[in-house]
């Protein structure tokens, strides 16, 4: 397929991190700038404890401001059955469960055991599609988990078939601490790619040692061509220590239509919207091509120049 889609987490991952309380309108002002964008992947927030996550208190409100049903392709994380329920009374279509690797991470991201976390995954993945919704499962901490070191592959392998067996329409491999290489992340994709097909895969890649990108293109290598990323480059989990910003969006797109991969996405008018999420977030963002973006895509750049 000659096509990367990209999944945009600034309003969820990227906003969950930040100090400065990002409000409804402008949540929704960073959306509209997004799909203006071309982007029709998003993951607009999450339905998480409001004292875990206050960033995300308001996800509710923000999905009704955005339109209900929310359309498939925009989704919203949710950690356990609770959440599932707000996410259908609220008119999500699409949902992501979250099932770190470790026994450690789990228990500090959402304060239940790993077979706990197996057990509610499966059940929230085949309640959402008995209810007719695209349902998601990320594999945090997927490679290394910042308390219990590396992940054994074949262990992740499981975790995967697990998810798919109860019927995950989207398996997230994620780096969450971004401390994978590429060579490990080629591994790795391969083996699952030969068991469960590149179509049902994506992969979701933080920045901590520079790795980002590099990590992509690896996934590319083996045949992924879903990612998710976000804008700027704005990101970090709150529960996992010196975890950075994930992949730039602005870099995702670059690097996919330098390599000739379609995504039907405006770079113009994504410099806005990073201009926008580094207003409302009170950071300077930007991911590692935005200067050079700016210089040729900006509003007094012209394509062509270097
Ligand atoms: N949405 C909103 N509120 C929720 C909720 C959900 N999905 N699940 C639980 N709550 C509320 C409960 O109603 C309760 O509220 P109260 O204190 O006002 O009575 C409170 O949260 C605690 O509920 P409990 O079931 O005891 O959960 P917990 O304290 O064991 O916390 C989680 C578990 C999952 C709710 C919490 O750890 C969490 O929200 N984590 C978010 C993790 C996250 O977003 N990580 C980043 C993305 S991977
Ligand atoms: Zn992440």
């Amino acid at each position: 397929m000659n096509k990367i889609i990209v999944n945009e987490v600034g309003p969820r991952d990227g906003l969950q991190n930040q100090t400065v309380l990002v409000g409804v309108d402008e949540k929704y002002q960073l959306i509209q700038q997004l799909m203006a964008a071309g982007i029709n992947h998003i993951e607009v927030g999450s339905f998480v404890s409001p004292k875990a996550v206050p960033q995300m208190a308001t996800t509710k409100d923000l999905v009704a401001q955005i339109g209900q049903p929310l359309p498939v392709g925009m989704s919203a994380l949710i950690p356990n059955v609770k959440g599932l329920e707000l996410a259908i009374e609220s008119g999500v279509q699409e949902v992501a469960v979250v099932l770190s690797a470790t026994e450690t991470m789990n228990q500090k991201n959402i304060n239940m055991s790993l077979q706990k976390t197996i057990d509610v995954c499966s059940e929230i993945v085949t309640t959402a599609k008995k209810s007719n919704l695209r349902a998601k499962a990320y594999i945090g901490v997927a490679f290394v988990c910042p308390f219990e070191g590396d992940v054994p592959l074949p262990w992740l392998l499981d975790l995967t078939k697990m998810m798919q067996q109860s019927g995950a329409d989207e398996i997230v491999i994620a780096d969450t601490i971004g401390a994978a290489s590429p060579s490990l992340v080629k591994t790795t994709m391969d083996l699952l790619v030969a068991h469960l097909g590149s179509e049902i895969l994506s992969g979701h890649f933080h920045d901590t040692r520079g790795m980002a990108i590099a990590n992509c293109y690896a996934s590319i290598e083996a045949g992924i061509r879903k990612f998710d990323s976000s804008i700027g480059g704005m990101g970090g989990c709150p529960f996992t220590p010196n975890a950075s910003g994930n992949l730039a969006t602005e870099d995702l797109v670059l690097l996919a239509q330098q390599c000739g991969y379609e995504t039907n996405i405006d770079l113009s008018k994504l410099i806005t919207a990073i201009e926008y999420a580094s207003k409302i977030t009170n950071k300077s963002l930007g991911g590692r091509s935005y200067p050079w973006l700016q210089r040729n895509y900006g509003a007094q750049g012209k394509v062509g120049s270097c």
